[in-house]
């Protein structure tokens, strides 16, 4: 069983983390960008860069209040269960995402890096005040777009937008630089600064394992490639580790 690979990689490493994408979140219920039924298949990325939020914020609401919405239902699933049970166990040491749902945190994970930013959390582009997502979706549901700070200013996500600077890019690579294992986790490795994490990982000795439901453009770096979907594979490799810890105890 493929899982047996991961946990023997896992288990001869020192310093593991793991790298996700939106493909550890559709079964959550949020689409992911480029698989099948990803969102630019439907929508233009134009429409969460800082050129259309500054040229037409009122447009850059109405499609990101459309995403915002969704998740505030959206709850982990066992593939951000598993990696949170991961570095409980301290199999891996971070989880450096470029996911902007919060999913990681909200199924334990302690040590994330949110290199895109969080979907969570909103501030005025004047004062930079502080706003919790779901205040602004309310206020926008009301009729209010796009929504304004008390100063006037107009108030956006706290989410890295195609054109802007990824969050913590230094912070992330100082990590993958010391780690000897990458599990990359539902991403087509596709965008750049987030996908140099496994390729400098790989360039300083350590070794990656993909697990995605389709090839990715970095696919020739894996020293493992699992086609297979992270909240089957996942669970497998927490159940497996948890079974071998049992009888080696017993
Ligand atoms: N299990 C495993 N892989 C999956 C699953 C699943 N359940 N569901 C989808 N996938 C795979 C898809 O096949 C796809 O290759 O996850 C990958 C997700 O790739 P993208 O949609 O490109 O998402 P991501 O790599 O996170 O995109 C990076 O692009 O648009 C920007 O800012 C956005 O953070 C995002 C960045």
């Amino acid at each position: 069983m493929e899982c047996n690979k991961i946990i023997e990689m896992l288990l001869t490493s020192v310093n593991a983390i793991a790298f996700t994408g939106a493909g550890i979140s559709t079964a959550s219920g949020i689409p992911d960008f480029r698989g099948p039924n990803g969102l630019w298949k439907k929508y233009s990325p134009e429409l969460a860069s800082i050129e259309y939020f500054k040229k037409d914020p009122k447009g850059f609401w109405e499609f990101y209040s459309l995403r915002m919405r969704g998740l505030f239902t959206a709850k982990p699933n066992p593939a951000h269960y598993a990696l949170a049970k991961l570095e409980k166990l301290g199999l891996i040491k971070a989880v450096i995402t470029q996911n902007i749902d919060g999913l990681h945190q909200m199924a334990g994970s302690k040590n994330v890096i949110e290199l895109h930013g969080t979907m969570r959390r909103c501030y005025c582009t004047n004062c930079f005040k502080e706003y919790k997502s779901e205040e602004i979706l309310e206020r926008i549901d009301k009729g209010e777009n796009p929504p304004k700070c008390s100063c006037g200013g107009i108030i956006r996500p706290d989410v890295v937008l195609f054109g802007e600077p990824v969050y913590r890019i230094h912070e992330a690579l100082e990590i993958a630089r010391e780690s000897d294992l990458v599990l990359v986790v539902g991403s087509s490795l596709s965008v750049y600064p987030a996908n140099l994490i496994p390729l400098t990982v790989k360039e300083y000795g350590g070794r990656v394992i993909i697990i995605n439901a389709e090839e990715t453009e970095m696919d020739h770096i894996a020293d493992l490639i699992i086609r297979d979907k992270a909240e089957v594979v996942l669970p497998c490799v927490v159940e497996e580790i948890e079974n071998q810890t049992l009888h080696r105890s017993s």
